[in-house]
């Protein structure tokens, strides 16, 4: 299989899954280091503390990632640790990315910076999260000063990643941090976001243009991540399952698409959460701000849903997602949706596997919308229950079938038709797998949680030759 000249090949972190020092270095409490204080709010009690202690470990793993003959690092910064309090930045928080962005750059790895990955500052939570549009205004202002202090190295930026989980999952399903289960803070959050999205994407272009000279122009690529899926109908001939998938795509893709790629809501979706108010949210003029051309649209994909809109029998297999807790769901307007089982093979997740489905995802959005701009997987992966074999090595066969089987999917939507520039492996390290703790692994690189140490899995060792291998083909 061919993949085009150029293209990136990556794996992707979040600061809050690996960094630890959480309160190292002037960095104060993010929503995720509170949440992990409720009791039963993440498996194990675990909290992200130390995580794998990637703030003092960083020049050992971007040296893997050369071994590993990465093109590109996918990472974000935190926003708890460059604005502690929410105003003021803290110049030791931009150092440390200042120090991970120059290995990277000394490594030969390109920096594909994410600016929020979930971890807002607690202070922010504290005036009302994304519920307060004023956490927008104060996401650009962070947006700056990060760009201040590594917009001379770093070329790509991305706003958000997976809006939909720091809103709906969040704010109400409960799964995630701030733990909320509150539909019309939910919808409320989605626009912020969005609005933040745009602000930040104005302000960083802004900033690129006022840095360039007439000599160099400040080279910068800025794009949001989606997580995106196929809202499959169980029974296409259904008009109950149909209704259902309709719903669920609205919410899930629609209404994180539509905004940015073309500056309007889905009319069916504002119908079907008319009671929550997200139509008041929306004040003139900021539809324009949002809907600001990107450079890149990051994909993340990991499964399709099946959609029924019938209850499941008693016991019948299904979880899909971790978030669909009984009475919190995260689907304001859809109580009644269902995940039925396709009988597919299933990730450690409980997410079935399913590599056409990505085909197919990546084909559909270029038919779909004449605006989408070039797409990157800016995650992939999968957990499994690995284990350590006594010869030192993890033999992660399902892992690894499961990177290679994905990026063949890739190919041949490529081949199909789709503009595919890049795949980010999800994810580089086993780390904190938010509301799991540390249950879920998803690492190409194994950590031992006592000891710290990395040893690449077999899966980081097929995943560097697929690489070296494209690379040579290209
Ligand atoms: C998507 C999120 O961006 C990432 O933080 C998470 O660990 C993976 N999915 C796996 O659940």
């Amino acid at each position: 299989m061919r993949f085009p000249k150029g293209f990136i090949w990556g794996s992707a972190t979040a600061a809050a899954q690996i960094e630890g020092a959480a309160h190292e270095g002037g960095k104060e409490d993010s929503i995720w280091d509170a949440y992990a204080r409720v009791p039963n709010a993440i498996a194990g009690g675990d909290t992200p503390e130390r995580a794998v202690d990637h703030y003092h470990r960083y020049p050992e793993d971007v040296a893997l990632m050369q071994r590993l003959g990465l093109d590109s690092y996918r990472f974000s910064t935190s926003w708890a640790r460059v604005v502690p309090g929410g105003r003021t930045v803290n110049p030791k928080g931009l150092d440390f990315y200042s120090r991970l962005v120059d290995e990277l750059l000394e490594q030969g790895v390109l920096p594909w910076l994410t600016l929020y990955h979930w971890d807002l500052p607690q202070a922010l939570q504290e005036r009302g999260g994304w519920a307060n549009r004023d956490t927008a205004y104060r996401f650009a202002d962070y947006a700056e000063a990060v760009y201040g202090a590594l917009g001379d190295r770093v070329s790509h930026w991305t706003t958000f990643n997976e809006p939909l989980c720091s809103s709906l999952i969040a704010y109400i399903g409960g799964e995630h941090a701030p733990g909320l289960n509150d539909p019309v803070a939910g919808l409320a959050a989605v626009h912020h976001q969005h609005l933040a999205h745009g602000l930040a994407v104005r302000r960083l272009r802004e900033l690129a243009t006022a840095s360039s000279t007439d000599d160099s122009q400040r080279d910068i690529r800025l794009g949001i991540t989606l997580n995106l899926t196929n809202a499959v109908p169980n029974h296409p001939a259904d008009p109950v399952d149909l209704e259902a998938a309709r719903r669920i795509d609205a919410l899930w893709n629609r209404m994180f698409l539509e905004p940015l790629l073309l500056g309007a809501y889905p009319t069916d979706l504002l119908e079907d959460v008319r009671e929550f108010g997200l139509a008041d949210r929306i004040l003139p003029g900021d539809l324009e701000v949002i809907s600001q051309p990107i450079d890149f649209l990051g994909v993340n994909h990991y499964h399709d849903d099946n959609v029924s809109g019938h209850p499941l029998p008693d016991g019948a297999p299904t979880g899909l997602r971790p978030t669909d807790k009984p009475g919190r769901s995260p689907f304001p307007g859809s109580e009644h949706v269902s995940f039925p089982s396709r009988g597919l093979p299933r990730t450690a997740m409980d997410w079935e596997v399913n590599p056409a489905g990505l085909e197919e995802l990546l084909v559909r959005l270029g038919r779909e919308y004449d605006t989408l701009p070039p797409l990157y997987i800016t995650e992939n992966g999968a957990s499994y229950d690995d284990v350590l074999s006594d010869d030192g090595h993890v033999h992660d066969v399902e892992r690894t079938r499961y990177i290679l089987d994905h990026v063949a999917a890739v190919g041949r939507a490529i081949e199909r038709g789709a503009d595919v520039r890049g795949y980010f492996v999800w994810s580089l390290l086993d780390n904190f797998e938010w509301a799991w703790g540390y249950a879920k692994r998803f690492g190409i690189v194994h950590v031992d949680y006592d000891t710290l140490v990395r040893t690449p899995k077999d899966s980081a060792l097929a995943y560097a030759q697929l690489i070296a291998e494209a690379k040579a083909a290209a």
